[in-house]
C-alpha cells in the first residue's frame, strides 16, 4: 500500500507573516487528516521559520529546488545539505517552472535528483507535457524522455527512493484540471515506465497529480488507482483549501 502524499508548492508566494498564519492554520487542523502524509515546499528563505513552526508536528517540509552542487562559488544558489541543516525532507526537483524560466534540461534535472538524494533528501520529480505537446499527440514521448533521463542517470533503484509527479503544464495555475482519466492514464503509463526497470519500485513510488488540484476535484483524483497523491500550488496558500484538499485522500 502506497501511502497518500499531499505536498504544497508554495512557489513565490507569501511573507513571514502569512507563513506564519498560514503554518498556525495548518498545524490546527492538520488532526483531521487521517491517510496522507503531508509537507510544505517554503521559499528558501522561509525555510528557517517553518522548522520553527512545524517541528514536533506530522507536517513536513521541503525546499522547492536543489543546486547540483554541495558546496562552492554557486552565487545564488541553495545545496542540498542546506536544506536538510534546516530539517527538510523533500525537495521539488525539475518543476516545470523551472524547466521554462531557468533553461534546465532533463540532464540538469537528472543531477538535481542525485544531488538531493546525496544529502539525503527525498526528491519530487515533476514531469508533465505542455499543451501543444498534448496537441500533438506527444505526451507519452515527453513524459518518457524526462522519466528515462533521471533513470539513465540515477538508476531505477535512486528513483524508487523519490516521487514522481505528474503535471501537465497546461493545468498549472490556469484552474484547468486533468479530468480524472486523463490523469490515470498518464499516471498508468508512468508506472508501466517504472516496471519495465523494476516492477518493484513501479509499484512502490509514489506518483502525485499537479495541476489545479483542489477541494473541489481532489477526491475524485485521488480514487484513480494510480494517483496517490498531489502537488498543489495555488490551493496550498490557504489553510483550509489545502487542508481538504488532505483530507480528501482520507479513505
Ligand atoms: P497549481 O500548481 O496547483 O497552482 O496549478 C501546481 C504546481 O505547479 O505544482
Amino acid at each position: 500500500m502506497r501511502q497518500p502524499l499531499v505536498a504544497g508548492n508554495w512557489k513565490m508566494n507569501g511573507s513571514r507573516a502569512s507563513v506564519a498564519e498560514l503554518l498556525a492554520g495548518l498545524k490546527a487542523g492538520i488532526g483531521r487528516v487521517k491517510a496522507a502524509e503531508v509537507a510544505v515546499c517554503a521559499p528558501a528563505i522561509y525555510i528557517p521559520d517553518t522548522q520553527k513552526q512545524l517541528e514536533g508536528t506530522p507536517i513536513k517540509w521541503g525546499g522547492q529546488d536543489v543546486s547540483v552542487h554541495a558546496s562552492g562559488a554557486y552565487t545564488g544558489e541553495i545545496a542540498g545539505p542546506m536544506l536538510t541543516d534546516f530539517g527538510c525532507h523533500f525537495a521539488i526537483i525539475g518543476h516545470s517552472e523551472r524547466r521554462a524560466y531557468h533553461g534546465e534540461t532533463d540532464a540538469t534535472v537528472a543531477q538535481k535528483f542525485e544531488a538531493a538524494r546525496a544529502a539525503g533528501l527525498v526528491p519530487i520529480l515533476c514531469v508533465g507535457e505542455t499543451l501543444d505537446e498534448r496537441e500533438q499527440g506527444i505526451t507519452e514521448q515527453v513524459v518518457a524522455r524526462q522519466l528515462d533521463a533521471v533513470i539513465a542517470h540515477c538508476g531505477i533503484e535512486m528513483v524508487g527512493q523519490g516521487v514522481i509527479a505528474y503535471e501537465p503544464v497546461w493545468a498549472i495555475g490556469t484552474g484547468k484540471t486533468a479530468s480524472p482519466e486523463q490523469a490515470q492514464e498518464v499516471h498508468a503509463f508512468i508506472r508501466g515506465r517504472l516496471a519495465a526497470s523494476s516492477p518493484v519500485v513501479a509499484d512502490s513510488v509514489r506518483v502525485l497529480y499537479g495541476g489545479s488540484m483542489n477541494p473541489k476535484n481532489a477526491a475524485e483524483l485521488m480514487a484513480q488507482a494510480d494517483i496517490d497523491g498531489g502537488l498543489i500550488g495555488g490551493a496550498s496558500l490557504k489553510a483550509d483549501d489545502f487542508l481538504a484538499v488532505c483530507a480528501a485522500a482520507n479513505r
